[in-house]
């Protein structure tokens, strides 16, 4: 093996830098040369690359986003953009391919491996932690952190106005990001897509949690069949007559900023792990994490089994609600 392809594709997430380092610095020490494309999987179709040296890595292990860059590629899509992908790949003499991608970006990982028939592996990187096989994805705890310390300066202002506010945070699929950090920030209510969302039950449970006047904090995952914070707030406005009611949407700011060290030495140890399954001659396969052990799985499990956050964490935080 003498050349390694390597990409972050789908949305950046904190600690993907500590993964690209590793797997840079991995290569270099075995006498590979790390090839980094651009933009995902577009700049495979562009053939836009460098090769990464030890300085290019230098300094980034505590970075946010991505040094090699990131897009969704709608070209990647389709077999003509494919074909260029592949030609560029077997131009540049690429042995193998490691993609750090979310969840809507795996299938690209599998089809290379099958169309091209190089050793492919994936390595989960997303905040939205909704991929099957890991228990935590690349950038999830930073983001979970980022979220909960947001949600703890607005209850200082909602605490002071006796608001009720309502906090919407990312996870277009999944409610990871919401249930977790209700539970983390002591949230009153949160509401993720995985359940049904119903406007009159959730302004009776509000004003019962809320008799005094008292201030309250909902997380609303922005995927969330009731719509994002500005929608539910609007609905449950007329139901909900003599309350204050406020909305923040938290938006890009849980994607950036410094990785946590959980993130920082998961994806370091994803990095390094990949490394060693791809000379070990595994393919197709992405990596996962069960509590502090890595393994392997189908990149194809990954794609077709959803992830779903434990939904017995909604069912306590029913048992946790302040009454009156
Ligand atoms: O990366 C995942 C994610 O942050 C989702 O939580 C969110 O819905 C989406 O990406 C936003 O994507 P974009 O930055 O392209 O608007």
């Amino acid at each position: 093996m003498k050349k390694i392809g390597l990409i972050t594709s789908g949305g950046d997430a904190p600690g993907m830098n500590a993964c690209v380092r590793a797997i840079t610095k991995y290569c270099l020490n075995e006498g590979i040369v790390p090839v980094g494309f651009n933009d995902g999987y577009q700049g495979v179709i562009d053939n836009q690359f460098c090769e990464l040296t030890f300085k290019d890595v230098n300094n980034i292990v505590q970075s946010g986003g991505t040094i090699l860059g990131t897009y969704r590629s709608n070209q990647f899509r389709t077999r003509e953009g494919r074909d260029k992908a592949i030609t560029n790949l077997r131009k540049n003499e690429i042995d193998a391919f490691i993609c750090i991608v979310g969840d809507g970006t795996f299938t690209g990982a599998s089809i290379l491996s099958e169309e091209m028939n190089i050793p492919v592996i994936g390595i989960p990187g997303t905040i939205d932690n909704d991929i099957y096989g890991t228990d935590h994805t690349i950038g999830y705890d930073t983001a979970l952190n980022t979220v909960v310390e947001a949600v703890d300066r607005i209850r200082d202002t909602a605490g002071s106005h006796n608001r009720i506010f309502f906090i919407e945070v990312m996870g277009r699929n999944a409610g990871f990001i919401a249930l977790n950090s209700a539970i983390a920030s002591g949230a009153d209510s949160v509401l993720i897509p995985e359940e049904d969302t119903n406007i009159q039950e959730l302004a009776k449970d509000l004003m019962e949690q809320n008799k005094g006047r008292k201030s309250s904090i909902i997380i609303v995952a922005e995927g969330d069949d009731g719509g994002g914070a500005k929608e539910i707030m609007t609905n449950v406005k007329p139901l909900m007559k003599g309350y204050s009611l406020r909305y923040s949407v938290l938006g890009h700011i849980q994607r950036g900023g410094r990785p946590s060290a959980f993130d920082r030495m998961l994806a370091t140890r994803m990095g390094a792990f990949a490394m060693e399954r791809i000379l070990a001659g595994e393919t197709n396969v992405m990596i996962g994490s069960r509590g502090d052990d890595l393994h392997t799985l189908p990149i194809q499990d990954a794609i077709k089994i959803t992830s779903s956050p434990d939904m017995t964490k909604l069912e306590m935080l029913q048992k946790l609600r302040t009454i009156g």
